[in-house]
């Protein structure tokens, strides 16, 4: 379901959800007549746009009575984790838009939480990826792709300045977005011409931000110019090749993209993860460089946490956890049953298909 921007609903309007703060208790009633004492209330308490409760995590919290305990003591810290994340985002990026400042050491605090937070539960954030709902798109995608970027810095054995480096540059990788309008930006079907054109310039909106205005170093502002520049040259906005592009852009370059195959938008079903890396494989070396793409994809679990799937055993369970470098062979619950199989010991039983 989309955000409504306050801005959206006219005063004497109903409020069409329940508000709920980040303590999950209810703000304001759905119904409730919108005025604006009321947007100016709620601007005060950050609040700029209402969406049904947002939980990233849909797919798991139907299927966490498959999860082990200790897994779900993971998804848990994991989820608080990235809840504050995302609303200090958006806390950052909406006082950005207003003041046209950024706060570096907030922005540095949200990478340095997300790094410790994956250090700890390393296999819950790799077996998570994809599989999480995305409404509030281009925040939601922001934390994604700096958690990716982590997971790849990390694979890259890279020291911990530089993988805060590679996570900052995933968090402000697209801000230049928020220069362009809403109605291209929230816009549901697929843009015209003139509107990608438009669309294309956040990346050097990004760059003269993080450059000028915020003097970042290279490696975070150059990867907002480069992110969507090509191995090939035929990319956007000034068509360099791989090898012109930083090392992060095309760290990024490789995270946004599967980030955004795999995840739920208006205009398009989400790819499954199996799908998602064989399409990432299919354009490495074209568009993306093929020896990062064969790292990340070591770190990408194929069948995410809480994936249904059938096994040739005609059984239809529920991956509950994954055997770490050994992605094709996680463990799967068996639905109605209490037999759980562990793919890694029984090596006749393999999965046919996902189901969802
Ligand atoms: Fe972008």
């Amino acid at each position: 379901m989309q955000k409504i921007y306050l801005s959206q609903i006219p005063d004497g309007a109903p409020i069409p959800y329940d508000l709920y703060n980040d303590k999950d208790v209810i703000l304001i009633k759905k119904g409730t007549k919108m005025s604006s004492d009321l947007k100016k209330k709620l601007q005060r308490n950050n609040i700029i746009y209402l969406t049904p409760q947002i939980s990233p995590f849909h797919i798991l919290d139907n299927r966490i009575k498959y999860l082990d305990d200790d897994v779900i003591v993971e998804i848990e810290k994991v989820k608080k984790v990235y809840s504050e994340s995302f609303y200090e985002l958006v806390r950052e990026f909406e006082i950005f838009k207003e003041s046209k400042r950024l706060d570096k050491k907030i922005i540095s605090d949200i990478a340095e939480n997300l790094i410790s937070s994956i250090s700890n539960n390393q296999q819950v954030y790799a077996s998570i990826q994809g599989i999480r709902r995305k409404d509030a798109y281009t925040y939601l995608h922001s934390i994604d792709v700096s958690i990716l970027m982590i997971l790849l810095g990390k694979s890259m054995n890279m020291d911990n300045r530089d993988i805060e480096d590679a996570a900052i540059s995933g968090l402000l990788h697209d801000i230049g977005k928020t220069k362009i309008a809403d109605n291209i930006l929230l816009k549901p079907d697929k843009l015209t011409e003139d509107e990608q054109i438009i669309m294309q310039k956040h990346t050097t909106y990004g760059y003269d931000i993080l450059r000028d205005q915020m003097g970042y170093k290279e490696s975070i502002y150059r990867p907002a110019r480069e992110h969507h520049e090509t191995m090939d040259g035929l990319g956007y906005p000034d068509r360099i090749s791989g090898r012109d592009m930083h090392l992060y852009s095309k760290m990024v370059a490789i995270c946004d993209i599967y980030d955004a195959i795999t995840s739920d938008r208006v205009y398009k079903n989400a790819m499954l993860p199996h799908i998602a890396v064989e399409y990432i494989m299919s354009i490495s070396n074209k568009k993306l460089d093929s020896v990062l793409v064969r790292q990340f994809i070591q770190n990408i679990s194929i069948y995410p946490i809480g994936t249904k799937v059938l096994l040739n055993t005609k059984e239809e369970g529920i991956i509950v956890d994954n055997n770490e470098g050994f992605s094709l062979r996680p463990k799967v619950q068996i639905i109605g049953t209490d037999i759980r199989r562990d793919l890694l010991n029984e090596l006749t039983v393999f999965i046919e298909n996902i189901i969802e």
